[in-house]
């Protein structure tokens, strides 16, 4: 695997896996890989002949009070992870790389950026779609994949890439992984790190209540009812506080009062510890 930070290196390898007609796989991450990472790496592998993995830290996605600094920066741990995953490249570039001085354009995706996570965190989105388009621009892949962990980010970047008229990749070739869980149902996240063991126990009661609440929607309970019971079963698993748990378009993220079959999902973030875990999952057709 070659690990590159400048960017004529990558556009040249890019060009070099791309010849014969040979497809690249992109999995973008801000790196600290977890499983759920090398889940999308195995994906990627499966869909192309070659991945292409990022590794960036991308500062306009964290706002004034979230620890851009205490993020975790493992590079070469990660890369060794990537490698043994098969990946051909790590591209891995620079703050000044990736915004120069005097850089000044932001892409901000209306609408569904706004709700749920969104609400929450002022600019996050527009950072996570700015910094997605140019590793698209840089990468210029044929896939490109990403977790369904965080459903708000995957359908942000889809309308993005419908809205510019990407081609690289097309928004059709936008992957979305299905959340990989613990056995006790609990989604990987880096968050799980801030948990105790009593945290973790408690944590998985949210996936649990989240398949109570869909099996209740999908038998026609009335969805703020079922969204009630919702909350009360999350607070009951042992989280202090629940920001948002909302049934909404799986594309759009426009809210769903009526549920009457359409294509849906069922989106929490809840606050147990030290951790704000956020988990969603499929109404309706998948
Ligand atoms: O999901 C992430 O790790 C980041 O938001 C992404 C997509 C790599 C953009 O920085």
């Amino acid at each position: 695997m070659q690990t590159i930070n400048r960017l004529e290196d990558l556009r040249n390898a890019v060009d070099a896996l791309k010849i014969g007609g040979k497809t690249v796989a992109f999995v973008p991450t801000m790196g600290a890989l977890h499983e759920g990472h090398l889940t999308l790496v195995r994906e990627a592998r499966a869909r192309a002949s070659h991945v292409v993995a990022s590794i960036f830290v991308n500062p306009r996605q964290f706002g004034p009070n979230e620890d851009l600094d205490a993020y975790p920066r493992r590079l070469a741990a990660d890369a060794a992870l990537l490698e043994a995953e098969g990946a051909a490249v790590l591209w891995a570039p620079t703050v000044d790389q990736m915004y120069p001085h005097g850089y000044a354009t932001n892409i901000s995706v209306s609408g569904v950026s706004e709700v749920a996570c969104g609400a929450a965190r002022p600019g996050h989105f527009d950072g996570v779609a700015t910094v997605v388009c140019k590793l698209f621009n840089q990468v210029r892949p044929d896939f490109a994949l990403f977790g369904e962990k965080d459903w708000q980010q995957l359908a942000i970047i889809r309308r993005m890439a419908r809205d510019l008229d990407l081609t690289q990749p097309h928004v059709s070739n936008i992957i979305g992984v299905e959340t990989v869980r613990e056995a006790s149902g609990l989604a990987l996240s880096s968050r799980n790190q801030y948990l105790t063991e009593r945290e973790r126990e408690q944590a998985a009661g949210l996936s649990a209540a989240m398949r109570r609440a869909i099996s209740a929607i999908e038998s026609g309970a009335s969805v703020p009812q079922a969204l009630g019971s919702l909350n009360a079963d999350i607070i009951a698993a042992g989280f202090a506080s629940v920001d948002y748990a909302d049934l909404r378009d799986a594309a759009t993220l426009e809210a769903i009062e009526t549920f009457t079959g359409q294509s849906a999902r069922l989106l929490v973030a809840a606050r147990i510890g030290a951790a704000r875990l956020i988990d969603n999952m499929g109404v309706g057709p998948k």
